[in-house]
C-alpha cells in the first residue's frame, strides 16, 4: 500500500528543544532529574525516562532540594515557579521560546497598564502560565460569542493574546471585532504559533486525496486529536492511534493510499515504525 506521510509530522520546535534540554540533564549524571508534570503527552517517550529515572512532579512542593527540576515547553505560572526555585536544587527553564516570549509580551503590557483577553482553554497548562503574568487584570475566553459577553469598560487599556496553539482565522475574527468595540485602544500580541496550524493544512490536504487517514500520538495530546478532527472532517475515515500495534490489516482491506501524520509531541520512531506497518500491507 502507498503511504502518504506528511512532511510536518511528529516533534515540533518547542518540543525537540525541551527534550534535548531533559536528555541533556540526564547524561550529567551529577544530580537527580524531575521534570514538572509529563514533560510531553507521549506515553511511550515518558516510559523511557522513567527507566531513566527521571521523576515525574505533580506539583512545585513535591520537588526534592537534591534535585535538578525542568520546566516543560508548556510553561509554568509564575507563582509556581518562585515555589519550585525555593524547594529544589535547581531549575531548568525548557519553556519553548514561542511561549516564553507570550509570557513577557503579556507582562509587558500588565505593567503597561493594559488589560489581558486572552483567547485559550481554560485549565490548559500553557494558559494557566500566561494568565499568571496578568495576575487578576485578565480575561480568558475560549470564543468570540464568549467575548462579546464580557463588558469592556470605556476607560483602560486592554491586550489581546492567545494560547500558541489557537486557531488563526478565529483569531482573527476577535481583533475585529475588538477593533470595531475599542479602535485605539486595543494592543494584540500575535502569539500563535505556526506549527499546528501547518499540521492542520498538511493533514487537511492529504485527508483529501487517500483512502484513509493513520494519526500517530497520545490520546490526550490535544494537538494530536485536533489533526485527526480535521482529516475525519475532510470525509475520511480517520485512525487516531498511539502506536502501529493498535492497527489491523482488516482495516486497510481494498485500500490503495493511506495517509500518515502525527502530533507535535510524536517521536520519529513512532511514526517509522507506523510507516512501516502501513507499507507492509
Ligand atoms: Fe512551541 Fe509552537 Fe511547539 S509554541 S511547543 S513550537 S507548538
Amino acid at each position: 500500500m502507498e503511504v502518504r506521510r506528511a512532511k510536518t509530522a511528529g516533534f515540533c520546535f518547542g518540543v525537540s528543544l525541551a527534550l534535548e534540554k531533559l536528555d541533556a540533564e540526564v547524561e550529567k549524571h551529577d544530580a537527580k532529574i524531575a521534570t514538572l508534570g509529563p514533560i510531553i503527552h507521549n506515553p511511550q517517550v515518558l516510559e523511557r525516562y522513567e527507566k531513566q529515572n527521571v521523576r515525574c512532579l505533580k506539583n512545585a512542593e513535591e520537588a526534592d532540594a537534591n534535585e535538578r527540576v525542568v520546566i516543560r515547553a508548556h510553561g509554568i505560572p509564575r507563582e509556581t515557579e518562585t515555589t519550585l526555585t525555593k524547594a529544589c536544587k535547581d531549575v531548568v527553564d525548557a519553556t519553548c521560546p514561542k511561549v516564553k516570549r507570550a509570557q513577557l509580551g503579556i507582562h509587558s503590557m500588565i505593567s503597561k497598564g493594559c488589560f489581558l483577553l486572552l483567547y485559550g482553554e481554560k485549565d490548559h497548562p500553557e494558559v494557566r502560565g500566561l494568565m499568571s503574568y496578568a495576575g487578576d487584570r485578565a480575561f480568558l475566553f475560549n470564543s468570540l460569542e464568549e467575548l462579546k459577553n464580557f463588558p469592556l469598560s470605556a476607560d483602560i487599556d486592554y491586550c489581546l493574546a492567545a494560547q500558541t496553539t489557537q486557531d488563526r482565522e478565529e483569531f482573527a475574527r476577535i481583533d475585529e471585532y475588538l477593533q470595531t468595540q475599542l479602535a485605539e485602544r486595543l494592543q494584540v500580541l500575535n502569539t500563535i504559533c505556526n506549527a499546528t496550524r501547518e499540521r492542520q493544512q498538511e493533514a487537511i490536504a492529504i485527508a483529501q486525496e487517500v483512502d484513509a487517514m493513520v494519526v500517530v500520538g497520545g490520546y490526550n495530546s490535544g494537538n494530536t486529536r485536533r489533526l485527526a478532527d480535521v482529516s475525519r472532517a475532510q470525509g475520511c475515515l480517520t485512525f487516531h492511534v498511539e502506536k502501529s500495534e493498535e492497527l489491523s490489516a482488516s482495516d486497510f482491506k481494498g485500500m490503495k493510499v493511506v495517509g500518515l501524520t502525527a502530533g507535535a509531541s510524536t517521536p520519529r520512531s513512532v511514526i517509522d515504525a507506523t510507516e512501516e506497518f502501513l507499507t507492509k500491507l
